[in-house]
């Protein structure tokens, strides 16, 4: 979802600048274009890839040791060169990059329009580069200072970096509502969207906060102010990423790195917070708020996509061993269907990225109504960590990769620490039950490194299947999200249609798509309700569906019936879903890298929804 870059010091700006847009790729984009001052204030642009712009760069003047760059992903304006940024101000000695979205900006260019300025884009970036100008000429006031006025008449989000002629030794951000991150290096600063195109310059960074304008000069201590003028020390932070996570690691794609990451991923979710030997459950980031959650009436759990997946099982799992009421709620249903919040509410949002604009929106009505909310997010000083009352980070490091997989697991790791801590809180599990669980959950990196360690069956079965156009998911109890989550990972990556549901909805209705034509995975661990799970598959292979089953190692039963079976390792019940989930993942990537699908970045897809 679009990329910011910019660069000031003593280097030279542009290799820093094209190597942090590839860096950013992963993030989805339409376009991309590069500024830099020397002297003279040059800009170029395209629409497409960054290779593109590399090569329409190739006999131009890219001198320079200030720059700003950006990959756009459009929404006021199609994706073309006009659109995309940098873009000008007027007089031409203003260039602004911009992520997000100007709501007001039809107000804002009406009247600017009144004011004689003219505008070759359609996008509401350039409205606000003419703001800005038009307030530094009318008011007489400086750059910096005409930029915070103008962001006090903005409505909506921004991530901006400006650029000016007449300051070859200055730079502005800004940021509300889209992350920005500045580096601070020994003489030079870095800003980008996120940590990625910074990490192989410094691991010191700056998280600007909403409505916090930085004053970025050559040579001098980074200044921050709010646009209310109020002055803010800059709190540094030091990243805990180191740059090869960033890379793929010889693997052929991010996807499949993160996939086999998650043995070390899910034990770093659990890092200092869980020892099975004392019986000891703890999330410091959220210690405080344990008894309002054991008071709380109910939880509400927020999310999108595969993070509302994870609240799914989110729920089973507060339900079953904490017995807390849960509801699971989408975000973008949630933030505009009035619900009924108060003060005694407790909000639990997920996100990987925390920066999806509706599970942002959702958390600011909630609070707005004095909900409480907690956070569970993988991106350490994104904006939704920075909106909640309290929460916990994944630790699963960065995931590059569109289709979410390591940062689900870990998602569902942390919601079963908390059920857990709360269950321990509130005493509804017999203390040997609960020291087995956690005795459980402590080996399950191992059993994760197992089920990776498939012998190349998902392989096998992806090729049987790669083309296929339809597919059902189904599975019970625990493993309901797990089949949605199977399903929406096949269609991201691989384009073909999946649907999720609970296993014995499919009489209702969706049996009629049965036929010899129609695979079906089960997800059939010997838990549960395993007997009624068989009773699906039994009536599937009896309108000569073909049956794929997840099983636990050793069943002999659904070994009889299936078409294929996938085995995992014996575990708790509440458990399988971290296990179960990870052949389905390997399963929707076979299926399309066979398919010659982008699997890092498939088509239509950003790796974080910034936008409505
Ligand atoms: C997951 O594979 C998808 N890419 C998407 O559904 C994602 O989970 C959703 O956009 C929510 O993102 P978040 O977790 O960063 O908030
Ligand atoms: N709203 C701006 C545009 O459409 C920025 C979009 C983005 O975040 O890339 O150009």
């Amino acid at each position: 979802m679009c990329g910011i870059v910019a660069y000031i010091g003593p280097r030279e700006a542009y290799p820093i600048l094209i190597k942090g847009l590839q860096r950013l790729e992963y993030r989805g984009y339409d376009s991309a274009g590069i500024a830099l001052l020397n002297g003279e204030l040059n800009l170029f642009k395209t629409k497409g890839k960054v290779v593109e712009l590399v090569d329409y760069l190739k006999d131009k003047d890219l001198k320079g040791n200030i720059g700003i760059a950006h990959t756009r992903w459009a929404t006021h304006g199609e994706p073309n060169q006009t659109n995309a940024h940098p873009h000008f101000s007027q007089s031409g000695k203003l260039a602004i990059i911009h992520n997000g979205i100007i709501e007001n900006y039809g107000a804002l260019k009406k009247e600017l329009t009144k004011r004689g300025y003219t505008f070759t884009s359609d996008t509401d970036t350039e409205v606000l580069v003419n703001l800005i100008e038009d307030i530094c000429q009318n008011e007489k006031v400086s750059l910096e200072e005409a930029v915070r006025m103008s962001l006090n008449q903005v409505i909506g989000a921004y991530a901006i970096v400006i650029l000016s002629q007449e300051n070859p030794d200055m730079l502005i951000a800004a940021r509300k509502g889209s992350p920005l991150v500045i580096g601070i290096g020994k003489d030079d600063y870095f800003i980008a969207s996120d940590a990625t195109p910074i990490i192989e310059y410094t691991k010191n960074v700056v998280y600007l906060e909403d409505e916090e304008v930085a004053i970025i000069k050559r040579g001098e201590e980074l200044q921050i102010r709010n646009i209310k003028n109020r002055k803010k020390t800059p709190y540094i932070q030091e990243l805990e990423w180191n740059l090869n996570e960033l890379e793929k690691g010889g693997y052929d794609h991010f996807m499949l790195k993160e996939i086999y990451e998650q043995p070390r991923s899910i034990k770093d979710s659990m890092r200092g917070r869980l020892n099975a030997r004392k019986g000891i459950v703890s999330l410091g980031g959220v210690s405080e708020y344990e008894e309002k959650l054991l008071k709380a009436r109910r939880i509400i759990m927020i999310a999108c996509g595969t993070s509302w997946h994870a609240s799914l099982v989110g729920e089973y799992l507060f339900e079953d061993i904490a017995r807390i009421p849960v509801e699971v709620e989408y975000a973008s249903e949630f933030r505009y269907r009035n619900p009924i919040i108060d003060e005694n509410d407790i909000i639990i949002a997920i996100s990987q990225s925390g920066e999806t604009a509706d599970t942002l929106a959702a958390i600011k009505m909630a609070k707005s109504k004095g909900a409480t909310i907690l956070g569970i997010c993988n991106v350490v000083g994104s904006s939704i960590p920075r909106l909640t009352d309290a929460g916990s980070y994944t630790h699963a490091g960065p995931e590059i990769g569109v289709a979410s997989t390591k940062a689900f697991t870990a998602q569902v790791t942390i919601l079963t620490l908390m059920a857990l801590r709360l269950a321990q809180l509130k005493g509804t599990l017999p203390k040997s039950r609960f020291m087995q669980l956690l005795h459980e959950l402590e080996h399950l990196p191992a059993k994760v490194e197992q089920v990776l360690d498939d012998k190349g069956i998902t392989e096998q079965i992806a090729k049987e299947f790669k083309n296929t156009t339809n597919f059902l998911y189904l599975g019970r109890g625990y493993n309901f999200p797990v089949a949605l989550e199977g399903a929406l990972k096949l269609k991201e990556i691989s384009y073909i249609h999946a649907e999720g549901y609970p296993a014995a909805e499919m009489k209702h209705g969706p049996i009629a798509l049965i036929d010899e034509n129609m695979p079906v995975v089960f997800i059939a661990p010997s838990k549960g309700i395993y007997e009624k799970v068989v009773s699906n598959i039994q009536e599937v292979k009896a309108r000569n569906g073909k049956i794929i089953a997840i099983v636990t190692k050793g069943d002999t039963t659904v070994k009889k019936m299936a078409d294929y079976i996938i085995e995992i390792p014996e575990t708790e019940e509440m458990l399988v879903p971290i296990l179960a989930t990870i052949p389905l993942q390997k399963l929707a990537y076979y299926i399309a890298i066979m398919r010659g699908c982008n699997v890092d970045q498939p088509r239509n897809l950003a790796k974080s929804v910034t936008v409505e």
